[in-house]
């Protein structure tokens, strides 16, 4: 038995795991409805997507790497690469650089990230045709927080020192979920439904859609989420969902739902860090009231990069901003 599946991002934030590459290919004959769904889900595109891509241009660290294309060979790939990424940066100084392929770290969290520990198949319930090793902690929760729950990173002399801030917390906004509801629910139940392999999330725009509702009463807008296991934005800093209200002179912010950061002095560090200053994202069982003047028209959008990003052009904005729900506050 395994003693942790990952210890990527709860313990050491800087570790790459040590399981040979082995392509989804090689499950694919066998496996064809898990690689299926996993090919369209964000798991397969987490180093290979562009919003990913222009982050780590601007923050090009190996410990992204270590989440993204976790497996040991995947990061020696991209950290060959630090050239290119540093070239693409405009501000960067760094000449035109061409790109190695990266066959490897494409693939992103691939199959055997959660599945290969020491040449053997982790299953919840091992049978069958391969060495296997029981895992029932890949039912688990914290099996995806170990990604999914991590906190800011400080630098003292270019090491990394993890901070107190989470820069993603999904798993506590989880276990607060539970506890405050009693739902035994885990992300598997709703992420891997029936084993299914897509881990729909809110690049599932029907899902995000369903996952919030817009109520009218009286004067006032009410917002909240459906049967999320979590807060909503989740997962990464930049995410936000906004309501903004038309009124005759075009759209205006008068809600926002997100967590904002900005920077403090650490003592330990020595330096600046980012800190959180305010968190209104919805929480589930908490709906929120907005008033809205008669007559006017409304929206509730979800913003998957920074507003930095959508006022620099270098992302398409139909594909960082969507539009989840629209109405007027008409009689
Ligand atoms: C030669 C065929 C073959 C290949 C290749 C193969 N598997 Fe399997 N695998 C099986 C069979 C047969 C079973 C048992 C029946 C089942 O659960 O579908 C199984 C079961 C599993 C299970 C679930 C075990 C359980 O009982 O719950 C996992 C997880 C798994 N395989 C992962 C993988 C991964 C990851 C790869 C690629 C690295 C892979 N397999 C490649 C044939 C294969
Ligand atoms: C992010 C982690 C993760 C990745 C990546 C992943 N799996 Fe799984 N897989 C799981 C978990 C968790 C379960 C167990 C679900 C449960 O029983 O709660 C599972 C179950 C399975 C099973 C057992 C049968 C089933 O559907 O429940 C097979 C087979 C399997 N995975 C194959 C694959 C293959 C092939 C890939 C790559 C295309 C893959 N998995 C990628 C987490 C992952
Ligand atoms: C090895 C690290 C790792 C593990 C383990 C992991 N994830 Fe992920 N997950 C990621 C990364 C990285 C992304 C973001 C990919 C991207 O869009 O760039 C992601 C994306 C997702 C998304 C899509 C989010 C969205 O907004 O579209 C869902 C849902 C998700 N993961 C659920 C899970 C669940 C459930 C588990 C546990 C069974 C899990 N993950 C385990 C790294 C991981
Ligand atoms: C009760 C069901 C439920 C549980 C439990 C649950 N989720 Fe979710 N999750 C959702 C729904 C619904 C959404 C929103 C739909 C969407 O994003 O398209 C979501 C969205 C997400 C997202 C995208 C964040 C965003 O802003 O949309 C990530 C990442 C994620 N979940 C990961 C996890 C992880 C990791 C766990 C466990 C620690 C977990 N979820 C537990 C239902 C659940
Ligand atoms: C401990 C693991 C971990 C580390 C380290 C990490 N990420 Fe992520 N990242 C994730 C997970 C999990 C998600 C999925 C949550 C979500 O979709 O909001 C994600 C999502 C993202 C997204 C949103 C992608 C999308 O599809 O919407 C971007 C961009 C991103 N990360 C960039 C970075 C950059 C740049 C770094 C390094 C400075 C980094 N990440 C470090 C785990 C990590």
């Amino acid at each position: 038995m395994t003693p942790a599946l990952l210890v990527l991002g709860l313990g050491g934030l800087d570790v790459a795991l040590d399981e040979p590459f082995r392509s989804a290919a090689a499950c694919a004959g066998c496996h064809p409805d898990e690689v299926a769904d996993w090919e369209r889900s964000r798991h397969r595109a987490s180093w290979s997507n562009e919003l990913m891509f222009e982050g780590y241009v601007q923050e090009t660290r190996r410990f992204c790497v270590t989440c993204h294309a976790p497996l040991r060979e995947q990061v020696d790939e991209v950290l060959a690469n630090t050239p290119f990424y540093r070239s693409r940066d405009p501000g960067s100084g760094v000449p035109p650089t061409a790109m190695a392929p990266e066959p490897m770290a494409s693939e992103g969290v691939t199959c055997v990230v959660c599945h290969l520990r020491e040449g053997r198949v982790l299953a919840v319930d091992g049978a069958g045709a391969h060495r296997f090793t029981d895992a029932p902690e890949l039912a688990s929760a914290e099996l995806c927080g170990s990604c999914h729950q991590f906190p800011v990173a400080g630098f003292v002399d270019g090491r990394m020192v993890p901070t107190d801030t989470p820069m993603q917390g999904t798993y506590d906004e989880w276990r607060r979920w539970a506890e405050a509801t009693g739902d035994d629910r885990v992300c598997q139940d709703c992420h891997l439904p029936a084993g299914r392999h897509l881990f729909r999330g809110a690049h599932d725009l029907d899902w995000l859609r369903s996952s919030v509702r817009v109520v009218r009463e009286g004067h006032e807008l009410v917002v909240s989420t459906v049967d999320v296991g979590h807060d909503l934005p989740s997962g990464d800093l930049f995410r936000a969902l906004t309501l903004e209200v038309d009124a005759g002179h075009g759209f205006v912010e008068v809600a926002r739902f997100a967590r904002s950061f900005g920077e403090a002095f650490d003592e330990a560090l020595g330096g600046s860090v980012k800190v959180l200053t305010a968190d209104t994202s919805l929480r589930p069982g908490v709906p929120r009231r907005v008033v809205v003047r008669e007559g006017a028209r409304w929206r509730l959008r979800y913003h998957f990069a920074s507003e930095l990003d959508e006022v620099r052009g270098r992302l398409p904005l139909d594909e960082i901003v969507v539009t989840l729900v629209e109405g007027s506050s008409d009689h």
